[in-house]
């Protein structure tokens, strides 16, 4: 079952503004949006970042592994300037910023656990903590780690917690059910119809990444997924049908 946003805007505000910014929740919700995904990484001094890569470089200016840096390093770094001048200076935001501005915006989250290689537990430790006073509701953790996803469930039995999958593994009910998951997230293109009914059998909420064809999307919605994640928040709107 899922009680939550239908259309999510990816990285905050898709192909419309720098991933993982402040700059891109502020776009996602201009454009009417209701919920965001983004990810969170750890760094080695425990502050929790909105970070995508384990490189910088990409999206954020420098180079070398984020594994390398400080919270006071990597504010120094530019997150916007690769996208567009008009975003040049855009820090990489705390995660407690983006959640403040969510929460005082309404924007409902879905908080991507990307650890750090080798920091999966303490990841999703510190995430589950961090999320532990925002209202109800106000927040899907998920992860590709499972391993993340159990740290999470021991410190936040109560959290809401989503599994991440590329392909639907054939073991993904067990999965599910032995993390109390809430939700599987699954890659669009991967997805089969079959497979869509039987997650929606089984009781499950069930979320597609990355969606940016409405063609995809309208298939999807038919198959009965309950959401999508989308870059496109110009073709595929929060009204979507
Ligand atoms: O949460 C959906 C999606 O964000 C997972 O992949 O690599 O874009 O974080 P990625
Ligand atoms: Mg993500």
């Amino acid at each position: 079952m899922w009680s939550f946003p239908r259309i999510i805007a990816h990285r905050g505000g898709g192909t419309l503004a720098p991933e993982n910014t402040l700059a891109a929740l502020r776009c996602g919700l201009a454009h009417g949006f209701r919920g965001v995904e983004f990810d969170v990484m750890a760094l080695p001094d425990g502050a929790l970042v909105l970070m995508h890569d384990t490189e910088l470089g990409r999206t954020v200016s420098g180079s070398g592994p984020v594994a390398d840096q400080t919270f006071a390093s990597l504010s120094a770094a530019d997150a916007g300037a690769w996208f567009s001048a008009e975003f040049a200076g855009e820090p990489v935001p705390s995660f407690a910023q983006a959640a403040q501005f969510c929460i005082e915006h309404q924007l409902w989250m879905n908080v991507e656990i990307k650890p750090l290689p080798g920091t999966e537990v303490a990841t999703g430790r510190w995430v589950a903590q961090a999320c532990a006073g925002l209202p109800a509701g106000a927040v899907l953790l998920s992860s590709f780690s499972t391993e993340a996803l159990r740290a999470a469930q021991a410190v936040a039995p109560n959290s809401a917690r989503g599994l991440l999958v590329e392909p639907v593994p054939p073991d993904w009910h067990q999965q599910l059910d032995q993390l109390a998951a809430v939700s599987l997230h699954a890659q669009a293109g991967a997805l089969t119809a079959a497979q869509a009914s039987a997650v929606k059998r089984a009781g499950f909420g069930l979320m597609c990444y990355t969606v940016n064809d409405p063609a995809q999307a309208r298939t999807l919605f038919d198959w009965g997924v309950d959401a999508i994640c989308t870059d496109r928040l110009d073709l595929i709107t929060p009204d979507f049908q």
